[in-house]
């Protein structure tokens, strides 16, 4: 059996930072409003001119350097975002080509929040059929340039930031001891796109557009199906929350992880959370919480860590990785 074994992360957040307060300087909402409903109380937010592609690429290089990798050992690039530099050519190929890659293949993949989970995926499967054997998985998003800033419900809620995975195809013994991805687990449902979703787009307006979101149902929804998807990737491999050593959500509201990981038994000291200083990061969420909880020390070599992720669409999904 062949397993794709993370090998490295990096992440990349830009240099402003916008405070609670500072919001409350902008729209009428206040650090206790913000604290309490949602865990946030600070998001980075990209310098004018601070693209995309530019975060992933920072991102991209501090994971090569750790997998002990050089850029042309990779032969697949797959960046999450819903936040590309241009509507096309891919935001992934602008990242190839500054990190001097001219072989192999570079896309864009958009499943908005789960991004990440579906991009990890998507190399997985590339790397489990022979296709490739080093691939950069990387989540970017500049979500400032979405957010309808007069829109308290939303605008409080997002940051900008990237991070990025290097997997490589590894020889394994074909079971749940094996270091790499163990399982990933996808799903959508496009009957949800009116709860959460972006009103331009170039086939539609001509426009960029604004993100909009119903985030009562949005919530709602949220509980239930990421409860679900985390039941079956457990019970895929016959684990118990007891066996998992980090569970690493995407970060979009403290009470969705918190309640979520304590309705499947995961205590809170197993829980990575950086929705306090980075926001909701949309496909860059994971991976920036799986490099925090590496550089702490909190994740280590064969550790069992679980993701998790919902987002527009809806989707949704969930995978498993040893270290
Ligand atoms: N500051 C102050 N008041 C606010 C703000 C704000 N920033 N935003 C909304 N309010 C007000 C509303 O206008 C409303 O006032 P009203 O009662 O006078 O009409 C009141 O607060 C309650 O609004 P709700 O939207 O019902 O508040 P709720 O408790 O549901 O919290 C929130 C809103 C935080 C958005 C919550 O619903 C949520 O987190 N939902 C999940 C959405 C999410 O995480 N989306 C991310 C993308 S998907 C994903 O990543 C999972």
């Amino acid at each position: 059996a062949v397993r794709s074994v993370i090998l490295g992360c990096g992440a990349y957040l830009p240099e402003k930072i916008l405070t609670n307060d500072d919001l409350a300087r902008m729209v009428n909402t206040s650090d206790d409003w913000i604290t309490e409903r949602t865990g946030i109380k600070q998001r980075h937010i990209a310098a004018e001119g601070e693209l995309t592609s530019d975060m992933a690429v920072a991102a991209a290089e501090q994971a090569l350097e750790r997998a002990g990798r050089r850029p042309n050992d990779i032969d697949l690039i797959v960046l999450a975002t819903s936040t590309p530099d241009n509507t096309f050519p891919a935001t992934a190929t602008t990242v190839q080509a500054r990190l001097g890659i001219h072989h192999g293949a570079a896309f864009d993949l958009q499943a908005v929040c789960t991004g990440f989970v579906y991009a990890l995926a998507t190399a997985d499967n590339f790397i489990k059929t022979g296709q490739v054997k080093r691939a950069l998985v990387i989540g970017s998003e500049t979500f400032s340039r979405i957010l309808d800033w007069d829109d308290r419900g939303t605008c409080v809620l997002f940051g900008d930031g990237a991070g990025a995975v290097v997997l490589e195809a590894q020889p394994a013994r074909g079971d749940d001891t094996d270091r790499g991805v163990l399982g990933t687990y996808l799903h959508s449902d496009g009957r949800y796109k009116e709860m959460l979703y972006v009103d331009g787009g170039p086939s539609s307006t001509g426009t960029t557009g604004h993100l909009r979101m119903q985030g009562r149902e949005v919530f709602r929804f949220a509980v239930n199906k990421i409860a679900a998807v985390i039941e079956e990737a457990l019970e895929d491999h016959k684990l118990g929350a007891s066996d998992v050593d980090w569970f690493v959500p995407h970060q979009a509201n403290q009470r969705i992880l918190t309640s979520t990981a304590n309705k499947i038994g995961l205590p809170d000291e197993k829980i990575v959370i950086t929705l306090d200083r980075h926001g909701n990061t949309s496909a860059a969420s994971i991976p920036l919480a799986l490099n925090v909880a590496y550089e702490d020390g909190r994740i280590k070599e064969d550790d069992l860590v679980l993701l998790e992720a919902m987002g527009g669409g809806f989707t949704w999904g969930a995978a498993l990785v040893r270290w």
